[in-house]
């Protein structure tokens, strides 16, 4: 790796965080994604030799759970989510070089091949720890398995990260606390060996690295405190069948931790895109094969090797930017130049909770048919690309009304079709020295940008030269010297065209669907894509067509049914959520069971039937009651029952309830009451039969 100025003569290699296949792909995965891509896009135009790959996570114990939640094993599981991904990917205009999986054999290899290596430099070593065990199921709980307190800052943590408090990655048998997720059960601790990679040898190096790390400030500051204080060895192995098994010797039950396999798919995606390509994947991933971390600065890194960036939430940074970099010294490879890491999209102010379907998910957006530049460029420029983002249907009307619409699109249309009307296309005449200069500058912006890693630079480029080019027509109207001057009409319809050829190499990282189409229009033969940035200012064809729009208003009315539907999710999470809550707090406060048995024939006194309630409305002047009619077979009966806390009234009727027939008769704010409907709780969770029981059948 160089730290020179982008574009290097060393091959860069761009990735992307790798999403588990535990679970559907949500915007807020797509961020870092669609970043990644456009950076990786921004760098080629540079002219920069640049793969750009990633892969679906395989392993772990999120999927394991999830699979055995879905009664299926975790390979037939994760294989499913990884086709899902691969296909989802292109529909945002993703283009991978290559995505793979860290379940597939040059995953495998080259895993083990990392082991190997730091077995043959004696950096992995084996210790007895204290692991979660569950006693009920006699079986080890690795990772999400347990669940407890964080050691470190005492929010409820899930086992190897507390992601809901400070984000530390938790090594096994640190949480406090540990509960089994299998069975609910207190876990206890039981010793097992464990194989570990020796962190702490590499704290020096690790230091200088920071120093030396390009990217976005939080990669390179959230790590300090961890690297300079004492940086705890790793463990590396887990008690499970699912993932990468351990190559030593003798512990044929222990699989790879899932972070040890995972981002060593960024190096087998890489090699296996060079397997298909002239890219040479060793030139960029290998060192010079010294595997000792230096004493020196300059010991620890050579001006070889590629230029590896890496794009992440910034959840990963702990994982990217300390136990990566140790991974690949220690066998032998090139360290990363850059990690760049986004804030996280939320819903109105959360955290996405994918459990509870509170999220927005890559498929709404793509049912809701909207182009996916529009989302990039929502979420390239809504926001620094280091902060964390609401995510809204709002903002992308926004983003695409203003921007896109009435700046890029309304340039752009009046421009060629001006053009197109008057000249046929192109005006035989120079760009004048004013509008070169700018596109100069614009194209010296991506540069800049991508050399600072601002992706939000890339993706304001092409709208901020439009915003001059809009200027720039207003300050000529050129609609005026058409028939007085048209030379001088030439002229500033020339200088249009070219802005307008330059918007189209500048919209490629960011929207390169649209950067695409307006090629097209512009007569441009081939692809925008791996055009270079200097083809801003080369004439384009002397004809073309008439243009059409590139961009459609949003519409209000289409937002407002998208939000709607968004803020009914959100508030039936919340809900369930709450009941949640509650559930837990009435687990405590049960009531205790009776002592008192009763005799079979006791309960036999009971007549107890199958209803189906057939109207429900409130009791005036009674907060809790509601009257009801149950058709309960042989006759429909009147019944007041103390359901207030079922709110809608107006969904009852046609529900199944469960009656007590033969209780005596009452009379409540004056309103007869013929018998009782069965209702669990403080809430009033209505009894209801699980099939299809008509009214009248007795319940025994
Ligand atoms: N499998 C690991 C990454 C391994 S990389 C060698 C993982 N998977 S993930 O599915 O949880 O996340 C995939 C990527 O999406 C990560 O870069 C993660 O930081 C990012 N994000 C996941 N949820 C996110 C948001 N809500 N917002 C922004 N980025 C988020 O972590
Ligand atoms: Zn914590």
């Amino acid at each position: 790796m160089t730290h020179d100025e982008f574009p290097t003569d060393e091959p860069a290699v761009v990735t992307c965080g790798l999403p588990y296949a535990n679970g559907d792909l949500h915007v807020g995965h797509l961020r870092s994604i669609v970043s990644g891509d456009a950076f990786a896009r921004a760098l080629g135009s540079l002219g920069q030799e640049t793969a750009f790959v990633c892969g679906t996570d395989m392993h772990g114990t999120p999927v394991a759970l999830n699979a055995a939640d879905a009664d299926t094993d975790p390979e037939s599981y994760a294989s499913a989510y990884h086709e899902q991904f691969a296909e989802t990917f292109p529909q945002f205009n993703v283009d991978f070089d290559h995505y793979g999986t860290t379940h597939d054999e040059t995953n495998v290899d080259l895993t083990q091949s990392f082991v190997r290596s730091w077995l043959d430099e004696e950096y992995v070593f084996e210790r007895e720890i204290q692991v979660a065990w569950d006693a009920n199921e006699d079986q080890p709980l690795p990772d999400r398995y347990v669940e407890g307190t964080c050691p470190y800052c005492g929010e409820t943590a899930r086992g190897d990260e507390c992601d809901d408090g400070c984000q530390r990655h938790l090594e096994p048998g640190e949480i406090e606390d540990p509960v089994s997720t299998l069975t609910g059960n207190p876990a206890e601790y039981r010793t097992r060996e464990h194989e570990f990679l020796r962190l702490s040898e590499f704290q020096e190096y690790l230091s200088g690295f920071l120093d030396r790390l390009d990217g976005t400030d939080n990669a390179r500051n959230q790590p300090r405190e961890w690297v300079e204080g004492e940086l705890d060895d790793l463990c590396i192995t887990r008690d499970m069948d699912w993932g990468i098994d351990y190559p030593g010797d003798g512990e044929e039950d222990l699989v790879l931790y899932v972070w040890v396999d995972a981002p060593i798919e960024y190096v087998a995606a890489t090699k296996q895109y060079s397997e298909q390509s002239a890219f040479d994947w060793e030139r960029a991933w290998q060192f010079d094969g010294e595997t000792r971390p230096g004493t020196q600065w300059e010991d620890d890194w050579t001006d070889d090797g590629g230029e590896l960036i890496h794009v992440i939430g910034q959840d990963i940074i702990q994982h990217h930017t300390v136990f990566w970099p140790a991974m690949l010294r220690g066998a032998g490879y090139n360290e990363p130049r850059a990690v760049m890491a986004c804030g996280f999209v939320n819903l109105a102010g959360d955290a996405f909770s994918t459990s509870r379907n509170r999220a927005v998910w890559a498929d709404d957006y793509l049912d809701a048919g909207f182009h996916p530049d529009l989302f990039r460029y929502q979420i390239v420029t809504g926001s620094e690309f280091t902060a964390d983002v609401n995510f809204s249907w709002e903002t992308l009307q926004e983003r695409t009304n203003n921007d896109l619409v009435g700046v890029l699109g309304n340039f752009l249309y009046r421009s060629l079709l001006f053009a197109h009307r008057n000249f046929d296309g192109t005006p035989d005449a120079d760009v004048s020295d004013e509008v070169r200069g700018e596109i100069a500058e614009a194209t010296d912006a991506v540069r800049a940008a991508v050399n600072d890693y601002s992706v939000r630079g890339l993706g304001e480029a092409p709208v901020d030269l439009a915003r001059f080019g809009n200027e720039y027509i207003q300050r000529n109207e050129p609609w005026k010297l058409t028939d007085d001057d048209p030379e001088r009409a030439a002229q500033v319809i020339r200088d249009c065209v070219q802005l307008a050829k330059a918007c189209a190499v500048l919209m490629q990282p960011v929207l390169p669907g649209k950067a695409e189409r307006l090629w097209e229009q512009l007569g441009e033969d081939g692809s925008v894509h791996g055009t270079a940035l200097d083809d801003a200012l080369v004439a384009p064809p002397a004809t073309f067509d008439e243009p059409t729009e590139l961009f459609d208003e949003i519409e209000d009315e289409t937002v407002e049914e998208l939000t709607a539907q968004l803020e009914a999710r959100v508030e039936a999470a919340t809900d369930t959520h709450e009941s949640e809550a509650d559930e837990e707090s009435t687990v405590t406060d049960l009531e205790p069971l009776a002592d008192d048995r009763i005799s079979f024939d006791e309960f036999q006194d009971l007549d107890l039937r199958v209803g189906e309630i057939q109207t429900a409305e409130g009791i005036e002047g009674a907060d809790d009651l509601a009257r009801l009619e149950v058709d309960i077979g042989h006759e429909t009966r009147q019944i007041v029952a103390g359901i207030k806390q079922l709110h809608d009234l107006d969904a009852l009727p046609g529900s199944r309830v469960v009656v007590v027939a033969n209780l005596e008769k009452t009379e409540l704010f004056g309103i007869e009451s013929n018998g009782m409907v069965l209702a669990a709780g403080e809430q009033a969770d209505l009894l209801t039969t699980h099939d299809d029981a008509v009214p009248g059948t007795k319940v025994r």
